[in-house]
């Protein structure tokens, strides 16, 4: 396995044609043969124009408006309920973000019933097993257990949502067809679009597989970011508290979030294989076909010369390379994360001409808990996993003051 870290070699595999996807063979054979992210070249390229029509400016307005707020409001109310004598809730950040981490995604997927608690607490558990069965090369312990944890879950999923799910757009799209609706009356979400563009060769199990993988690739990497970046910015205001007014103004939060992505990885390490000979402009290295590379994007997201002289320190404020403030987080080149925006979010031009940022799910999420009065709980210290080579955590006690 050769080892990079410099982030304009990362980059340049990442782009490149003469590299292929080599993450986990065996979870992504048994689990999501078939999904998005295992694809290459022409088919890869087709499939994901297709699915980028779910990622834009409208339809990520949609889900947060639909999906997100609503989501957030009902857990607010639930923990206001929580209330002790004093009028402080506490509560874990790491579930509480699952819940949350699931609402756009379940809708964009066209998951059914994931709408509630006890639906969205049903839907996460049998994404976490499918997830650590799909990254069985990042996991620790039993590795048959796991897989076989992962297609009992997959098989879960399949039966309490995925399957009705499936049958309620394929009778309206039969209705569509018969002239008895609109086709308005259609969920313009991932299931509704693939019923509707798979090819002769493609099935049922593509779709369930590409189903998995977004929800998946979406669901646990927010999670996974989020407690994390709540760690890092609260630290950062007990060293600064000037500026804590800015905990609910959302365009410091954003960049916040966006500073923070710098230090997450969605993997521990990104797999590429060459498929031919090749030589890299950016360091000279020459390449054999079959050489295997593990793509290191945290030290390559730490490079002074585009984060400046701190670089190593998060900085909240960092004027430093401001075109990319997250660095590799989402990757790069055809497989780079399709649902950036859906985090990061992306400007807009406003009726009167002018611009408007329209947020991200960590920044609605960390806005409406900062409004709250949260603060990591000093009574009960937080635990990282040993259970993966992901930097997890698997507990982080939190306190709402002000709910
Ligand atoms: C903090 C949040 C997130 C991080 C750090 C992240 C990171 C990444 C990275 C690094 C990749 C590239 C993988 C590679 O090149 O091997 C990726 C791909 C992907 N991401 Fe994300 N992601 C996040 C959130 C999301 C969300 C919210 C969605 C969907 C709603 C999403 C959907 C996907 C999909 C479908 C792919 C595969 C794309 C392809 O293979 O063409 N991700 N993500």
């Amino acid at each position: 396995m050769v080892h990079v870290t410099d982030s304009a070699e990362i980059e340049e595999i990442l782009k490149s044609s003469s590299f292929i996807q080599v993450a986990s063979r065996v979870g992504h054979s048994q689990l999501i043969p078939g999904a998005l992210s295992t694809l290459d070249g022409l088919e890869h390229s087709q499939r994901r124009r297709i699915e980028s029509k779910l990622f834009r400016p409208d339809r990520i307005e949609y889900y947060r408006q639909a999906a997100l707020l609503p989501s957030m409001a009902a857990a607010m109310d639930e923990l206001r309920s929580l209330k002790d004598a004093s009028g402080v809730v506490r509560t874990d950040l790491v579930p509480l973000t699952w819940r949350m981490a699931q609402a756009i995604p379940a809708v964009l997927a066209g998951i059914d019933g994931a709408g509630d608690a006890a639906g969205a607490a049903t839907l996460t558990t049998y994404v976490k097993d499918i997830a650590a069965a799909v990254t069985i090369g990042w996991q620790v312990g039993d590795h048959e257990e796991i897989l076989r944890r992962g297609l009992e879950a997959r098989a879960a999923l399949r039966r309490d949502f995925f399957d009705s799910s499936v049958a309620r757009r394929r009778n309206l799209l039969a209705e569509v067809r018969a002239g008895r609706r609109a086709a308005g009356d259609v969920p313009r979400d991932l299931i509704s679009l693939l019923l509707q563009n798979l090819r002769p060769d493609e099935d049922a199990g593509t779709i369930l597989a590409e189903t998995m993988m977004f929800l998946m690739a979406s669901i646990t990497t927010t999670a996974g970011a989020f407690p994390h970046f709540i760690v890092r910015l609260l630290d950062w205001m007990a060293d600064h508290p000037e500026y804590r007014p800015e905990l609910v103004n959302q365009d410091f939060i954003q960049r916040a979030v966006n500073e923070s992505l710098r230090f997450f990885v969605a993997s521990p390490a990104r797999l590429r294989e060459a498929r031919e000979d090749c030589l890299l402009a950016s360091t000279g290295r020459r390449v054999t076909a079959g050489a295997k590379f593990a793509l290191w994007f945290v030290p390559a997201n730490m490079e002074a010369a585009t984060f400046g002289p701190d670089a190593l320190e998060f900085n909240p404020l960092r004027e430093d390379g401001r075109n990319r403030p997250w660095g590799l987080a989402f990757g790069a080149g055809p497989h780079s994360c399709i649902g950036r925006t859906v985090i990061t979010g992306f400007p807009r031009r406003t009726a009167d001409g002018g611009s408007a940022h329209v947020y991200g799910t960590m920044t609605t999420l960390a806005l409406h808990l900062f409004e709250a009065g949260l603060e990591i709980d000093p009574d009960s210290p937080p635990r990282l996993t040993s259970s993966t080579f992901y930097d997890e955590y698997v507990s982080l006690p939190v306190t709402l003051t002000a709910l």
